[in-house]
């Protein structure tokens, strides 16, 4: 039987409730952790990775993590970022992730908006790294909202289904 992990990490909070979504949307023998409580990858048949994007790329620790991913391992990714869906600012996280974790099979990824904070935008906004995303993300202060959760659901039925099928 399928052994399924949904780990994240998350700042304030928006990744926390998109992995929580995830989680109730699966079905089975499944466990859902932080990132740093997690010990033992070996355990499990299939990982839900999830990770807020920070300067257009994947946090440090979320890097480590993918690299252990072992070869042929299943997972899935998801992530949540300030700027408007749709572009590249938000796919080039996840498009990084999956190039570390080339090793592993990638059952499928799913991203969504996540507020950040109009105090730590002022601030970001300021330095040129940070500039273009930080213009978009005003508008993401109601994120993740019901409809991102729902679809956060969906897709953790999705990847069950691939997986079953693999
Ligand atoms: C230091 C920092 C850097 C960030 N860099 C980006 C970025 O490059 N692109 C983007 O779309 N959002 C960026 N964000 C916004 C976060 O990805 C977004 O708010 C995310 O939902 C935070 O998730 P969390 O609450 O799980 O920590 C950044 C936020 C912070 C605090």
């Amino acid at each position: 039987m399928t052994k399924i992990l949904v780990t994240y990490l998350s700042q304030t909070g928006n990744t926390k409730k998109i992995a929580e979504a995830i989680f109730e949307g699966l079905e089975g023998d499944k466990t859902i952790k932080p990132m740093d409580e997690v010990q033992e990858i070996e355990n499990y048949s299939l990982i839900f990775i999830g990770f807020p994007v920070h300067s257009h790329s994947v946090p440090y620790k979320i890097e480590s993590f993918l690299q252990k991913i072992p070869q042929g391992g299943k997972i899935a990714l998801f992530s949540t970022h300030g700027s408007l869906p749709g572009g590249h600012l938000a796919r080039e996280a996840l498009e990084h992730a999956a190039v570390i974790a080339s090793k592993a099979k990638i059952l499928g990824t799913f991203s969504c908006r996540g507020k950040v904070t109009m105090a730590a935008l002022e601030i970001l906004s300021k330095s040129p790294e940070h500039k273009a995303w930080a213009e978009m993300a005003p508008s993401s202060q109601t994120h993740p909202d019901e409809g991102d959760l729902e679809d956060a659901k969906s897709f953790a039925k999705w990847v069950m289904i691939l997986s079953s099928q693999d």
